[in-house]
C-alpha cells in the first residue's frame, strides 16, 4: 500500500462534484466542508500535481462565500453603528457541500479559516499561474479581507472551535498570513499597513516571559497549531527565537518521544490523543529548517497509524492525556474520524517538501 497514492484517491473520494472538500466521510459531524481543512487538502493536492482539483476547491470558496456577501453587509454595517452584532451575523466556518451554511449547531465565530483560504488561494496561483482564477475570484478576497480588517482584534473560537473568548496566536497568524499573501499579490485589496499592525500586536502581546509565542493572549502555555506561526504564514521566521523557544516548549510539553504531537497539555477531546496534521507539521517545521533527518521518525510513525485500507485518522488513541475521557466523546459522536481528508493532505505537503513528491512546496 502507498500512503500517497491512497492519500490521493481518498481525497478525490471525499471531493464533491461542487469542488468542496468534505473534512471526513464516514464521521458523524465532520460531513462538511471547513475553510481551514480545505486549504491544507488543496494545497495537499497542489503538491501532488492534481491542480485541477484545488482548483475547483477555491472555485467552490468563491461561490460559497460571494452567497454570505448580504450577512457581511449586514455586520459591517451593525459595526459602523457601534451596534453588538448576532451571533448569527458573523460568517460561517463550516458550509454544506453545496456551500450553504450547515443548520446544526457549531462553534461557528472563528476567523482562522478565513485567513487560511487567502493564504492557499495566494499559493496556488502562485504554483499554477492561474491568473484567470485570481480574477474571479477577487471580488471574495475583498469581501474576505473586509471581513477581517474589521475583526482581527475580536476574540473568537480558535483552530480546534474552542475558547471564544480569547484571542489566539494561531488565529492572528493566519489572518496575518492571509492579508499579508494578498497584499503581495494585490495591494490595493488590504491596507497597506495592515499586516504589519496585526503582525505588531501578536508580537507584542503574545510572548511569554520565557520566550515563547502563547497558545493565547493571557496563557503562558503553549499549543502545537503554534507551528503555523513559522509555517506556512511565517510571522516569525523559523529560525527566530521567539519561534525557537516555541518550537522546544511544543518539543517538550506535546511531542511524545518515539510518538506523534498531541494539540495542547489540556486536551480531553477523545481523551486528548496524538494529531496526525499535528505530527505532520512539526516534520514540516523540520523540513523547513534543514533538519530532515529529524522529520523522518514523524512521517514514519504515521505511516504505522494508516488502517489496512490506507485510511489515516484524526487522532489516535493509544497514549491519551485524559484516558478517562475517551468514552463520553464515543459515546456522544462515535468513533474517532477516519479517514480525515486533512491527515492525508497534510502527508502529501510533507513527503512532496522532503522531495519525495513531484513537486515542492
Ligand atoms: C477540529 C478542527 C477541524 C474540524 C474538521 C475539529 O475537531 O478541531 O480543527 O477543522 O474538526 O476536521
Amino acid at each position: 500500500m502507498n500512503l500517497y497514492t491512497t492519500s490521493i484517491d481518498i481525497i478525490r473520494a471525499g471531493q464533491a462534484r461542487s469542488g468542496a472538500y468534505v473534512a471526513s466521510p464516514t464521521f458523524s459531524q465532520y460531513g462538511y466542508s471547513w475553510l481551514r481543512d480545505g486549504t491544507w487538502i488543496a494545497l495537499g493536492m497542489d503538491c501532488a500535481g492534481q491542480h485541477a482539483s484545488a482548483h475547483a476547491f477555491y472555485q467552490w470558496v468563491g461561490r460559497t462565500l460571494e452567497a454570505q456577501r448580504p450577512r457581511l453587509e449586514t455586520l459591517l454595517g451593525k459595526l459602523a453603528r457601534g451596534e453588538t452584532p448576532d451571533d448569527l451575523d458573523y460568517l460561517p466556518t463550516r458550509f454544506t457541500l453545496d456551500g450553504a451554511p450547515g443548520e446544526d449547531f457549531w462553534w461557528d465565530f472563528q476567523l482562522d479559516g478565513y485567513g487560511t483560504w487567502l493564504w492557499g488561494l495566494v499559493d496556488h496561483v502562485g504554483r499554477t499561474g492561474d491568473d484567470d482564477l485570481w480574477a474571479a475570484l477577487r471580488p471574495a478576497v475583498e469581501l474576505t479581507a473586509r471581513y477581517l480588517g474589521a475583526l482581527w482584534q475580536v476574540p473568537n473560537y480558535d483552530c480546534w472551535e474552542e475558547h471564544r473568548d480569547r484571542i489566539h496566536l494561531s488565529t492572528l497568524a493566519a489572518i496575518y498570513g492571509g492579508l499579508d499573501a494578498v497584499c503581495q499579490r494585490a495591494p490595493d485589496l488590504v491596507p497597506p499597513d495592515l499586516p504589519q499592525r496585526i503582525r505588531d500586536f501578536a508580537l507584542g502581546q503574545g510572548v511569554a516571559a520565557g520566550g515563547h509565542l502563547v497558545k493565547y493572549l493571557g496563557t503562558e502555555t503553549v499549543d502545537a497549531s503554534l507551528l503555523w506561526t513559522a509555517v506556512p504564514y511565517r510571522l516569525v521566521k523559523v529560525d527566530d527565537p521567539r519561534f525557537e523557544h516555541t518550537l522546544a516548549q511544543i518539543e517538550r510539553d506535546l511531542h511524545r518521544p518515539g510518538g506523534g504531537v498531541y494539540r495542547y497539555a489540556a486536551d480531553t477531546y477523545y481523551g486528548g490523543g496524538e494529531w496526525i496534521l499535528l505530527t505532520a507539521w512539526l516534520a514540516w517545521v523540520y523540513a523547513e529548517r534543514g533538519e530532515p533527518d529529524r522529520a523522518r521518525p514523524l512521517l514514519d510513525w504515521i505511516a504505522a497509524q494508516a488502517g489496512p485500507d490506507g485510511a489515516l485518522p484524526e487522532q489516535v488513541p493509544d497514549h491519551r492525556l485524559f484516558p478517562d475521557r475517551y468514552a463520553e466523546w464515543e459515546a456522544k459522536w462515535g468513533t474517532i474520524a477516519r479517514p480525515l481528508l486533512w491527515s492525508h493532505a497534510m502527508w502529501l505537503i510533507v513527503t512532496s517538501r522532503l522531495g519525495e513528491g513531484p513537486c515542492q512546496s
